[in-house]
């Protein structure tokens, strides 16, 4: 297995008081994306953050922004997405009207494009796309809050993406996403996953994200580095 795991520090869990501090830190500390969740209160009940908050962190960080849609009708929402300074932009399967169309958009915005299924939603969902996407995430929770436990019935899924995608040649990255820490990190790399998420086990009161990202790295075992 070659490649790098990547972590990605969602900031759903930072003190926003501190943001681009807390962005900072974890720049330091080797973040590989910064991962921004959007929620707009339908397509997932919380409400969280929009672009002028994607323009303010990226003043605060070089690292590429991986911006996870969490709305309904994200077609109406992805130029300004990409004007604020995001790398990459990812939309749920379950919110796209016509997914493929969807993709194109946002690569015509000059963005790297990525599409999420929740635990419930099949890969036939997303099947017509997987050779187009640059990224792939496979939600381990259900979207709407950090800290929910890792869903283990979804690791099958993965184990699932990983070998179509190898088999089919696709070179989109496979990201997870949800209830990721050193406890189910090395079970997630095993499956095929290559870029973690992970919000709570990396923003934890008491510890460093310098600590906590290594400790995140460290349970991956020797798997890869
Ligand atoms: C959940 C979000 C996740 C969340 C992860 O809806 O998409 O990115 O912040 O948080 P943890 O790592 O605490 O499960
Ligand atoms: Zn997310």
């Amino acid at each position: 297995m070659p490649d790098k795991i990547k972590i990605a520090p969602s900031i759903l869990s930072a003190d926003f008081a501190r943001l681009g501090e807390q962005v900072a830190e974890v720049t330091v500390a080797g973040a590989d994306y910064i991962h921004i969740d959007v929620m707009d209160g339908h397509f997932v009940p919380p409400i969280t953050i929009g672009p002028i908050v994607v323009e303010a962190v990226r003043r605060w960080t070089d690292v590429p922004l991986d911006v996870h849609l969490m709305i309904d009708n994200p077609e109406r929402h992805i130029e300004q997405f990409a004007g604020a300074g995001a790398d990459i932009i990812t939309v749920h399967a379950e919110a796209a009207n016509d997914l493929g169309e969807l993709i194109e958009s946002i690569k015509n915005l000059g963005v790297k494009a990525g599409v999420s299924i929740n635990p419930a939603t099949p890969i036939d969902a997303i099947e017509n796309v997987l050779s187009s996407v640059d990224l792939v995430l496979a939600m381990t929770v259900n979207p709407g809050w950090a800290g929910q436990a890792f869903m283990e019935e979804v690791v099958d899924k993965i184990v699932q993406l990983r070998r179509i995608m190898d088999r089919r040649g696709f070179a989109a990255e496979l990201e997870v996403d949800g209830g990721i820490s050193p406890k189910t990190a090395r079970r997630v790399v095993e499956a095929g996953g290559r870029v973690l998420v992970a919000g709570s086990a990396i923003f934890t009161k008491g510890k460093s994200v310098a600590e906590t990202m290594a400790e995140l790295r460290v349970s991956c075992g020797d798997v890869i580095l």
